[in-house]
């Protein structure tokens, strides 16, 4: 399967789901079952590598942290399998994205698949301290073992 993580500006929440699932699926034994990556709703950052800050505190779990930001196209609706937005605002504008409506069954809110959390958003660390980066690493957490019990062989 394909997936891809989105948040705004994908250096924060959607390259952290990003690595965070690529380590879990490692240490699963299913990593050659998926093709993973991220993108942004917006163009802010692209070409950067993820925030230090959040970088650090992936490293610090032991994760492995890669990736350069990239804004989603609509091309992208059409190569994933599974889109996974953070807030509502990333999943009203990649809803937007998809002008036909061929692609909504794809298009899901990552917080749906969260079990030991119950908040509706992965909220934007981007201007908080250091708890906000543990909040959306440990739900970020919590959501990919459960996409990984969902859809792996
Ligand atoms: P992300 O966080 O959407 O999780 O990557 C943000 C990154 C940058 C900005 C906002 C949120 N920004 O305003 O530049």
């Amino acid at each position: 399967m394909n997936i891809l993580f989105v948040c705004l500006g994908n250096i924060c929440r959607s390259p952290a789901g990003e690595n965070i699932f690529r380590h879990a699926v490692k240490q699963a034994g299913v990593a050659d079952q998926w093709e993973i990556d991220s993108s942004g709703t917006e163009a802010w950052h692209t070409g950067k590598g993820p925030d230090a800050r959040m970088t650090k505190t992936l490293e610090s779990r032991g994760i492995e942290v890669t990736g350069k930001a990239r804004q989603i196209s609509e091309q992208d609706l059409q190569d994933f399998d599974l889109i996974l937005t953070m807030d509502n605002e990333n999943f009203a504008n990649v809803c937007k994205l998809d002008t036909k409506g061929h692609y909504g069954g794809k298009i899901k809110k990552f917080t749906s698949f969260c079990k030991q959390h119950t908040e509706t958003e992965v909220p934007d660390p981007y201007y908080g301290g250091q708890d906000g980066f543990e909040l959306v690493a440990d739900m970020l957490e919590d959501g990919c073992t459960s996409i990984i019990e969902t859809y792996s062989q």
